[in-house]
């Protein structure tokens, strides 16, 4: 029998670390990542103040580069552009049907909108904004959402332990993950229990492109729908595209779309669809607005090509 006294387990430790180096030795790639690369990877920030970095930055310095870098898709005053997400405003709506989740109504922590915009915003260039920027940028979003007054300076020391409105909303749920009670009374005959088209009925399932009407809607839509893709594109891609990310057809970059364009329709078709990674930056699949169809993106793509030309 093997007994398990401090010294077997020091014996098992050291048994164990030299086993993890042999590990390292056999598959014969890989190192210890430097400091420095750790270091630009550990950005998170959490509520108790840990991970702030040093800076800050006033609502008044935030103003104009959040009009100049976010308005265009989150609206003047947090308020949205078109569809992009709502950062300001839905106070007391939480317990509505539709609830508007936004910083000021729905966040708890202060710091997950330093964390979050540092870390993702502005969508078309992640990690672009300096940490003065971020703390300004953090400072006119709580402003936007009242919270604060517009001579707010944030800061590790202003914006740890700072109290969002919905902070108490969110608690440890303590409940049992299960009550293991079970009830066995009242049961239904499993072999009752069938699964038919009018269990759909709930209304979970929309149903209606399988009845029998909708085998008539393609021959009514048979009449080719034109796609304005001049329009489609102000709708879903000039965000981005207006702005000099990937150049654009609309602002003039020809020589860089002729280079895009050399590489014929097809390949354009299919990285404005699936998406991809170029040098310039990360083009999300159609934009981001997966309710576009493939034709859709396609005459898009077309007018661009057209209008770059
Ligand atoms: C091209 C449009 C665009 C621009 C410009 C942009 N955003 Fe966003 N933003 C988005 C999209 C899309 C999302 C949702 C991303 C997701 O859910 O993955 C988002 C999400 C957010 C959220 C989270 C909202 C929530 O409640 O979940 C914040 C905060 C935010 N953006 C702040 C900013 C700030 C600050 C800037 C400017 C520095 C900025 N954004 C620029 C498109 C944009
Ligand atoms: C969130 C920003 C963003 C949005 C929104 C966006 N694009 Fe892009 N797009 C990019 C970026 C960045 C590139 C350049 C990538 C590179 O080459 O480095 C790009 C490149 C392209 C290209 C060239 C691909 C190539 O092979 O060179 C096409 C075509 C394109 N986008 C179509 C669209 C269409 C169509 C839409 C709207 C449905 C759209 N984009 C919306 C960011 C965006």
């Amino acid at each position: 029998m093997f007994k398990l006294t401090k010294t077997s387990i020091a014996i098992a430790l050291v048994a164990a670390t030299t086993m993890g180096t042999a590990m390292a030795a056999k598959y014969g790639y890989g190192r210890a990542p430097t400091q420095d690369e750790i270091d630009m990877m550990d950005i998170d920030v959490r509520p108790d103040g840990e991970g702030y970095p040093e800076g800050s930055g006033s609502v008044l310095e935030g103003e104009p580069l959040y009009i100049q870098q976010c308005a265009y898709c989150h609206g003047e005053f947090g308020e949205s552009a078109g569809r992009w997400p709502v950062l300001a405003g839905g106070e007391g709506t939480l317990a509505d049907e539709r609830p508007e989740k936004t910083i000021g109504s729905y966040w708890p922590y202060a710091s997950t909108i330093f964390d979050y915009v540092h870390r993702a915003m502005p969508f078309p260039a992640p990690q672009s904004l300096s940490d003065d920027e971020t703390y300004a940028i953090t400072a006119y979003l709580l402003y936007l959402n009242d919270l604060v007054d517009e001579d707010f300076v944030a800061s590790k020391e202003t914006l740890t332990g700072f109290k969002m409105p919905n902070e108490d909303g969110f608690f440890m749920d303590d409940r049992p993950d299960s009550p293991n009670t079970r009830c066995m009374e009242n049961c239904r005959d499993p072999e009752s229990i069938e699964i038919t088209w009018d269990s759909t009925e709930l209304g979970v399932t929309p149903i209606d492109h399988l009845t029998d009407d909708a085998d008539e809607a393609p021959t009514e839509a048979a009449a080719e729908p034109s796609i304005d893709g001049a329009a489609l594109y102000k709708q879903a891609c000039a965000a981005c595209h207006d702005m000099g990310v990937a150049g654009a057809p609309a602002n003039g970059d020809a020589a860089q779309w002729a280079d895009r364009i050399a590489q014929g329709s097809e390949v354009l078709y299919d990285h404005a669809i699936n998406g991809y990674q170029g040098s310039a930056g990360y083009m999300p699949p159609k934009g981001g607005r997966a309710d576009l169809s493939d034709e859709e993106v396609q005459a898009i793509v077309d007018y661009m090509v057209e209008s770059s030309q």
